[in-house]
């Protein structure tokens, strides 16, 4: 799955990208920049330097945004990019197919944290005596979810920013 990368290895991701290429690496790094964010509001929260309304502050706006855009950006690209790049380029089925289960994966992650971030609302808007236990598995389901996402961003750069580089003018 990586003779693209091989083809065209990362570090030759430089300027002269397309254009489609750097908006998807921007993307990523949006979403790894959300990822480092939320997990240092749940590294303050196990320190104690955040109370459950700190934590909230610090967390619930990043958190929605995330769902959404990663959400969104997961639809585009099974339901729009990863076909045509089928076509484009037939030999990396499989590493498309892993990355559509990919999808499906994170998704479940993506359903967790949307269920937990739901409860620790909950707790913290009523001023709950549970509200630290809604905290603290929120933080846990963070935890999870963000090994197979980080993987799935680097796994999906190693396949997708050589094809559009390489043969990117029909991917647009
Ligand atoms: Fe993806
Ligand atoms: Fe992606």
């Amino acid at each position: 799955m990586l003779y693209l990368r091989d083809a065209f290895p990362r570090e030759r991701w430089t300027g002269a990208l397309p254009e489609t290429a750097a908006f998807w690496l921007q993307m990523h790094a949006g979403f790894r920049a959300q990822q480092v964010q939320m997990a240092d509001a749940a590294t303050r929260w196990r320190s104690g330097q955040l109370d459950p309304r700190g934590l909230h502050a610090a967390l619930i706006p990043t958190l929605q945004a995330f769902l959404q855009h990663l959400d969104g950006h997961h639809r585009v690209e099974s339901g729009h990019y990863f076909p045509q790049f089928r076509l484009i380029e037939p030999r990396i089925q499989t590493g498309l197919d892993l990355l559509d289960r990919d999808h499906d994966a994170i998704h479940a992650h993506l359903d967790a944290l949307y269920h937990s971030a739901v409860a620790f609302h909950r707790g913290v808007a009523g001023q709950s005596s549970d509200a630290p236990d809604h905290a603290h598995r929120l933080a846990d389901t963070l935890d999870r979810a963000a090994p197979s996402l980080t993987r799935h961003l680097d796994d999906e750069e190693d396949i997708v920013i050589p094809l559009l580089a390489l043969k990117g003018a029909s991917a647009a």
